[in-house]
């Protein structure tokens, strides 16, 4: 018996129940209770002598108490509690464990004196019993389950890769940890960004299908929907292609949607080119749960007066528009000119120098101030002809030298108003990004670098580029998006031991970086490597989205602050000298 599932036992039952008192209501002949744990919340009631002996319980002291179930009385129905139908009449009780008094209320309601990031994560267990918390915990665990029983069912081995491995050239874009060895003192193991090596050395070990729900470690920068160790569900199958990789990922998506929402998702998700995303919506994971595109209205600026963007489009930048229905200065408007001011401040935080908005009004182009309509009164009626803007549409353009700057920064722009005004095709919007570039340049070196890992295989078509312009080599790569966001990448993988030598040697390694690097992946390729290839959701993130929720550390249990902190057991945190020394060899010269 539990606090949730009391209320299906007949009326009269004699019950014990074990859990924490979360909300205490003095009524003076009657002490009530409201006993919670992870199944439910009950109302316990105190009466006569076992009042008395209550009147010491505080708040989230731990409770046994065995008692009477009793229906209550009509006007005494909570409505908005499953078990609101019912209390318990204490006949005995224990108090198993006293509390101190939690430094913030641990209450079921509204969040609204939702206690600091900082003081959730110090007492995170505490944080946890609050029944929000406890919902996005007890959904994660379905999805999990949920993909579990999938990947079982459709004959996927579930393996496990090691934590502790060598640090090798980066397989994901991302830093990683390191870990000294006390046996092998001056000598590092890292924390795997991914598992990708030790994947397709399974499937060179013939251990294909494999898929694994597993924690990963990457030392970045923080930001909003990053955290340095993430779980990913991570599959990698063997003699397949890219099409059944997505059409396995769709249907498993598809059974967690029916097993755990409800709800029929409609499969196969629509596809994009990576270059035609990069093209119509500015970045390589467009929300499509609105269908606003970029228009390039470079030439219609430059033929302007409107000098701002003139004189970026005559050096040869970029400028670049959109639109969006705002039904604007009528009373059902979805942006009125205050959000438009704090957007164009939000645009400059996203690198954008500047974001100049128009609105559509009795067939005309105009303004606030009114000049900056006037000074595109020459091209205004080409405006409207390659806009289609609509009576109360709101017009934004962006404009840099930097195209890849204006692109980073408008498609923020897009994917903030387009959530603003909601008027959303669907609210579950995914798409497959297809084929990625293989290769990037670094903005500052100009040198070639991966755009994802460097294994990935190069298209039929494209690999003919490597030697002259690998720019324009296309991965067999994949990213899947979910409303804006990467829920997951990846990719057919180089089998043959030759060329992944050659890729490695154009990302700028020394063939003794890639013998050191990755000569055992290299020689592994060499007895005999099956076509391979696979991909990881970003459970965190996915479980996130689907939960309707933007912030991923409310989906895991112990996350880290912005900094990368852990207020609960303060790490990351100094190690003694004597030990650095005694166990690792290590000096720590002049600590920061
Ligand atoms: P990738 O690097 O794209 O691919 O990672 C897969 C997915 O993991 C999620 N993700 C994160 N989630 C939370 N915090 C982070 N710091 C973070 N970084 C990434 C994203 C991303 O799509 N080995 C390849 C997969 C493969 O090719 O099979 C890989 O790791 O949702």
């Amino acid at each position: 018996m539990n606090c949730g599932s009391v209320k299906d036992v007949r009326i009269g039952s004699d019950v014990i129940l074990y859990g924490w008192a979360r909300y205490i209501r003095d009524h003076g002949g009657k002490l009530f209770i409201d006993l919670a744990d992870r199944y439910g919340i009950v109302q316990i009631v105190f009466e006569g002598e076992t009042k008395k002996r209550a009147e010491e319980i505080g708040k989230e002291y731990v409770l046994k108490i065995q008692g009477k179930v009793k229906r209550r009385s009509k006007d005494a129905i909570d409505k908005d509690n499953p078990t609101g139908k019912i209390e318990v009449i204490v006949e005995n009780f224990e108090i198993i464990n006293k509390s101190k008094i939690p430094p913030f209320e641990i209450t079921e309601e509204k969040e609204k004196y939702l206690p600091s990031e900082f003081l959730r994560f110090k007492y995170r267990y505490l944080d946890l019993r609050r029944r929000k918390m406890l919902n996005n915990v007890l959904f994660r665990d379905r999805i999990t389950k949920a993909f579990r029983k999938f990947f079982w069912s459709q004959d996927f081995l579930e393996l496990e890769t090691p934590f502790l491995i060598r640090d090798t050239y980066d397989a994901s874009g991302s830093r990683t940890f390191l870990v000294p060895s006390r046996i092998h003192k001056g000598k590092f193991y890292s924390l795997p960004t991914s598992p990708q090596i030790y994947k397709q050395l399974c499937m060179i070990a013939g251990l294909g299908n494999y898929f694994q729900i597993v924690k990963v470690f990457r030392d970045e920068d923080p930001r909003e929907d990053r955290q340095p160790e993430f779980t990913q569900l991570d599959l990698e199958t063997s003699f397949k292609d890219e099409k059944y990789i997505q059409h396995l990922i769709e249907a498993s998506i598809k059974y967690v949607f029916k097993h755990v929402l409800g709800r029929d998702l409609k499969t196969p998700f629509p596809h994009i080119e990576y270059n035609v995303a990069m093209e119509k919506y500015g970045n390589d994971k467009p929300d499509m749960r609105f269908k606003n595109e970029l228009v390039d209205i470079t030439d219609i600026a430059a033929r302007s007066d409107y000098n701002i963007i003139k004189l970026i489009a005559e050096k040869n930048g970029k400028v670049k528009a959109i639109v969006f229905d705002a039904d604007y200065g009528s009373k059902n408007a979805k942006l009125n000119e205050k959000d438009m001011l704090d957007l164009v401040e939000k645009a400059k935080g996203w690198g954008l120098k500047g974001l100049t908005w128009l609105y559509f009004k009795d067939k005309g182009i105009r303004s606030k101030p009114e000049s900056i309509a006037k000074s595109l009164e020459s091209v205004s009626a080409q405006l409207i002809k390659r806009l289609h803007p609509k009576e109360g549409s709101i017009i934004l353009i962006g404009a840099d030298l930097s195209e890849s700057v204006l692109l980073a920064g408008i498609s923020k722009v897009r994917r903030f108003v387009g959530i603003k005004i909601g008027k959303f095709d669907t609210d579950f919007a995914f798409l497959w990004v297809d084929h990625f570039p293989v290769f990037e340049r670094d903005e500052l070196t100009g040198a070639l670098q991966p755009a994802h890992n460097p294994f990935v295989a190069p298209t039929e078509e494209t690999v003919k580029y490597l030697d002259t312009e690998p720019e324009k080599v296309l991965g067999k790569r994949y990213d899947l998006v979910l409303n804006g966001l990467e829920v997951g990448g990846g990719s057919i993988r180089i089998n043959k031991p030759e060329l992944q030598y050659k890729i490695l040697k154009k990302m700028g390694l020394s063939d003794e970086e890639i013998q050191k690097s990755l000569g055992f992946l290299i020689e592994a390729l060499s007895y005999g490597a099956p076509i391979h290839g696979g991909i990881a959701l970003g459970l965190d993130r996915f479980v996130a989205v689907l939960a309707g929720q933007d912030d991923i550390k409310d989906f895991i249990l112990f996350p880290k602050t912005k900094k990368n902190e852990s207020p609960l057991d303060n790490s990351p945190d100094r190690i003694s000298d004597k030990r650095l020394m005694e166990d690792f060899n290590i000096k720590i010269e002049k600590p920061l």
